[in-house]
């Protein structure tokens, strides 16, 4: 029997393709860029698994062209980039990267908020322009992080963890979730809320939904309207939780204090975009899982998926189980 094809969209940080290796052909797009569409679809059809990125659009037409596809196992705790219900209704599994990558989202999270509180980047950039003039009593004064209340929009696992470093700064928590998580009210003092409570109260509002058709634009025009003029907005989640123009008008005119964030509507932000004009924002480039050690383990884990899936088990972090049934019975 031949092996097995994968194949992997980007090199991968501490390179444990050759496990792969010992089982599959492996091809391994060699590019910074992302594989463009019709060369996912071209890989698509010769090839048993696809290891991909949240920049990869695996859409109905690069699933149906998967006629062998038995896996896309994603290199991202989120996977709105790839079209689940096409995906199960050709039995093909899903998987994530759950887990690995919390600690070290949410400290990211806390650096954009940190960051756009005390307005860090914009002290950075002034020092470096000569703006520097002298000390002054009014000189960039930001709002206190300590002591404020912080509002978490998605108590899933980052928001937890953004939560556990809230408690260090003395922060008081509000959360908004679709449910309500007894553990965390107990552990960490957590009050459950409505959004729009949520937004009315919160100095800090950190979102951390997956990006869905109900999250879609969660936080636009009204909402930003319901938030403190002193408050900062934090987004390590998707751009497009965000009305982004919404946002950027509301940064502009100071109707929100500043706001910090990991990721955009498209994606790369273009350099020409209104909110890069901004000094009240810090925007960094979709880094939130981005250490050494935590990218090594996100690697490792989708090909720990692929391995699980060559061998006809059902691989741990399965989002969509339901395809492995269908195929079973296909
Ligand atoms: C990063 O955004 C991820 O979903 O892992
Ligand atoms: C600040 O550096 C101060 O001494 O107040």
């Amino acid at each position: 029997m031949s092996k097995p094809s994968i194949f992997v969209t980007r090199a991968l940080p501490g390179d444990p393709t050759p496990r792969l290796r010992e089982v599959a052909n492996v091809i391994v797009w060699p590019h910074d860029e992302p594989p463009p569409h019709d060369e996912l679809v071209r890989r698509a059809a010769d090839s048993d698994a696809l290891l991909t990125m949240l920049t990869d659009p695996i859409d109905a037409a690069v699933l149906d062209a998967g006629k062998r596809l038995r896996l896309v196992a994603q290199m991202a705790v989120g996977y709105d980039n790839v079209d689940v219900a096409a995906a199960t209704e050709c039995g093909i599994l899903v998987t994530n990267t759950p887990g690995v990558l919390t600690e070290t989202t949410a400290d990211l999270a806390f650096a954009l908020l940190l960051a756009a509180a005390r307005r860090v980047v914009e002290g950075d950039r002034l020092t470096r322009t000569g703006g520097w003039k002298s000390w002054h009593p009014s000189f960039l004064l930001g709002q206190d992080v300590h002591g404020a209340t912080l509002g978490i929009v998605g108590l899933g696992q980052i928001g937890l963890a953004v939560a556990r470093r809230a408690r260090g700064f003395d922060m008081r928590i509000l959360y908004h979730d679709r449910t309500r998580h007894p553990q965390a009210e107990a552990e960490l003092g957590a009050e459950y809320v409505s959004l729009d409570r949520l937004l009315g109260e919160s100095d800090f509002v950190s979102l951390h939904v997956p990006l869905a058709s109900q999250t879609r634009h969660l936080i636009g025009q009204r909402e930003l309207s319901l938030m403190k003029p002193s408050a900062v907005l934090v987004n390590a989640a998707r751009g497009a939780v965000v009305d982004q123009q919404a946002l950027c008008a509301a940064l502009k005119e100071r109707r929100i204090a500043a706001a910090g964030l990991d990721v955009a509507e498209i994606e790369p932000i273009p350099v020409d975009d209104p909110l890069l004009t901004l000094d009240n924002v810090v925007v960094t480039p979709h880094i939130g899982s981005a250490s050494v050690a935590t990218r090594a383990r996100m690697a490792e884990m989708a090909v720990e998926s692929v391995l699980q899936a060559l061998r006809g088990e059902l691989p741990s972090n399965c989002v969509n189980a339901e395809a492995f049934s269908r195929r079973k019975q296909a």
